[in-house]
């Protein structure tokens, strides 16, 4: 292979590997057996000739790798992941490197997620399966593990870009729940869709699903009864859920997070779940990965998932095949496919957090 390309995890499939390895590429694969490289790492797989390598989130792509990049040549850096919150887009700029994200490819996976952790929450799905487990199931009983109905309540969706707008989509047609979302862009395309599914249900003889688009994301903490948080992390989101949001939401509501564990000032979660025992959370990502903050592992009402939303077989070998076409599309002059070029804020400056 005339081009040197790295990869610093093995990732699920081989058709990545094969697309590299074709098109004259020698693949290097890091065989360290630590989860988390650190900037030392990587940098010695980088080593002096390298023209483009494969990264994960949980590595710190800044100024010093890119600029070791670059040093050895390379041009091309891809995330296996849609969010590159991980990444100084700027810092590879600078450097002459191109950045590419995974989109697409994980849309649907990650909404499936979020969806269950919703309804494993509404439904208490995992306090019941510690309960049968520990021999405590003696009957059954009229209040035994009631949770709520979700037809007819309310999902709130913050972030209404490709997976906030699947989660929704998903929400309302699976549960005919009725739809409140907050977004700086409206989602045109979901508003038709369950305006359309609203009339069908009418013409049914059914309660017809409705949606708002919230002029505040207040309005929607405060109306919805299951928010799910789909947003970019950045400055402008980051704690962007704290005590006196928490205390906005309802005392039985539910709260999910599947996008990035700083959008949840995690340490706050933590008071409100052991103040409010009919508040149920359902997390896949923390603010301090991989830990827990104290006390979260303890919540009856909290259930907890080790960042699993893109984890399908189908999407994770998507997000291998992309990164690499990443990377080769650069070394090779293809267009790269990435969100990288337009960036844009989440949310405007008065939706902001308190500093
Ligand atoms: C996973 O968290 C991703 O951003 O793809
Ligand atoms: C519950 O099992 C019922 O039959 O209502």
């Amino acid at each position: 292979g005339k081009y040197r390309v790295v990869s610093t995890k093995s990732m699920p499939g081989t058709r990545w590997i094969n697309l590299l390895v074709e098109q004259d590429c020698r693949l290097e694969i890091c065989t360290q057996k630590k989860t988390i490289l650190s900037v030392e790492d990587i940098i010695s797989l980088i080593g002096n000739k390298c023209d483009g390598v494969i990264g994960q989130l949980t590595e710190d792509w800044g100024e010093t790798l890119f600029s070791a990049l670059s040093r050895a040549g390379g041009k091309a850096f891809s995330n296996m992941a849609v969010g590159y919150n991980n990444v100084d887009v700027n810092a590879a700029n600078k450097y002459g490197v191109a950045v590419g994200n995974t989109p697409g490819v994980l849309t649907e996976t990650t909404a499936e997620l979020a969806a269950s952790l919703s309804l494993s929450a509404a439904r208490r799905i995992v306090e019941a399966d510690n309960f049968m487990r520990a021999g405590l199931y003696d009957g059954w009983l009229p209040h035994l593990f009631v949770g709520n109905l979700l037809k007819g309540q309310t999902v709130g969706v913050i972030g209404a870009g490709r997976i906030g707008s699947a989660y929704a989509r998903m929400m309302v047609e699976g549960f005919k729940m009725n739809l409140i979302y907050y977004d700086l862009y409206q989602a045109t395309r979901l508003e038709k869709f369950v305006t359309a599914y609203g009339q069908f249900l009418k013409a049914n003889g059914e309660q017809p699903v409705t949606w708002k688009r919230a002029s505040s994301m207040e309005e929607v903490l405060r109306e919805a009864d299951v928010i799910s948080l789909h947003p970019i992390l950045d400055k402008t989101t980051y704690h962007l859920i704290n005590k006196e949001r928490l205390a906005m939401m309802k005392k039985e509501a539910i709260l999910v997070n599947c996008s990035r564990g700083p959008v949840i000032h995690e340490v706050a979660l933590v008071e409100h779940l052991k103040a409010n025992p009919m508040f149920r959370v359902g997390l896949d990502v923390f603010e301090d990965e991989p830990y827990m903050k104290p006390g979260l592992a303890d919540m009856k009402n909290a259930i907890v998932v080790p960042h699993i939303a893109s984890a399908s077989k189908w999407t994770r070998e998507g997000m291998a095949t992309l990164a690499a076409l990443n990377v080769l599309g650069k070394i090779k002059g293809y267009p790269v496919w990435s969100d990288t070029n337009r960036v844009e804020p989440f949310l405007d400056e008065k939706s902001r957090p308190p500093a």
